[in-house]
């Protein structure tokens, strides 16, 4: 049929035949063998350059979920979207929750997945969680230092959450303690997100924006914490690349960070 205006896309593709393969096509990458990797046979690094990062950044510190901050990248924030609808976590945990918009964010997406999910937020602070995100039922801060994590989440009451359960970790500080604490506690199945660990994290929020403050990244400080935690628990967590690797290799502020606990 020919058409007045101007040709102007090249997209021929038959959308109907995309669609067909599509649910083939996922099924393709989820079931690759090479799926699942040691974190040790990951490389520390990325397809993103530190270039790239930049940009990246000034998105993530400048996003927002329902008016609140959410310090996450666009690419975690859809790779998170579908590890939460393919896991269906029963209990989520945050160590980090800052203002509280993305206990928010995982809490409004598993209510709108349809699944009754809690999540728990750690903070040491928590003066900054504004209140839309206190008001939701579905969502637990607690004030407490993850440098005594067991304070914050005892071990009877870890008990007692429904599995399977997924840990985002962005407080950085005291990665392993809390790891090696929920080690005790995850079953096989359950998942961890350690979050920015890359070589190109800011060390401080909003650096890269400005051009005073520099860009100064903290290298490869979680990496190596991830290395010291790994090696004391041998083939306990293996890097799902389905996830990791979405967009392509570590594509994502997460390098080799997402983890499904064998
Ligand atoms: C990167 S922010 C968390 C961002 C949030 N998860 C998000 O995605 O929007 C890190 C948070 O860790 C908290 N924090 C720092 N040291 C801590 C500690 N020892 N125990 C608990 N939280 C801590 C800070 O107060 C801060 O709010």
């Amino acid at each position: 049929m020919e058409h007045s205006g101007h040709n102007v896309a090249a997209d021929v593709t038959d959308y109907k035949e995309w669609s067909k393969s599509f649910d083939k096509r996922v099924e393709v990458l989820k079931s690759d063998k090479r799926r699942f990797v040691k974190f040790e046979d990951r490389k520390d690094e990325s397809i993103l350059t530190l270039e790239n990062n930049k940009g990246i950044s000034k998105g993530k510190y400048h996003t927002t979920w329902r008016g609140i901050e959410l310090v996450k990248s666009s690419e975690d924030l859809i790779i998170l979207q579908h590890l939460l609808w393919d896991l269906k976590p029963a209990t989520i945990f945050e160590i980090g929750a800052y203002a509280g918009g993305s206990a928010l964010w995982l809490s409004d997406i598993m209510k709108m997945y349809g699944y009754k999910t809690h999540v728990y937020s750690l903070d040491i602070d928590l003066s900054l969680v504004r209140d839309l995100a206190k008001k939701d039922e579905n969502i637990s801060f607690i004030e407490g230092d993850a440098s005594n994590i067991e304070s914050a989440f005892p071990e009877h009451l870890l008990k007692a959450y429904p599995h399977p359960w997924l840990l985002l970790e962005d407080e950085h500080h005291h990665m392993n303690i809390t790891l090696d604490y929920f080690d005790k506690f995850f079953v096989s199945g359950d998942y961890v997100c350690v979050e920015d660990a890359t070589l190109h994290c800011a060390t401080v929020c909003g650096m890269g924006l400005l051009e005073d403050m520099g860009y100064e990244t903290w290298g490869d400080a979680k990496l190596t914490a991830m290395k010291e935690f790994i090696s004391k628990h041998p083939d306990r967590y293996m890097v799902d690349t389905y996830y990791n690797d979405f967009y392509g290799y570590n594509a994502s502020c997460n390098w080799n960070g997402y983890w499904k606990r064998v």
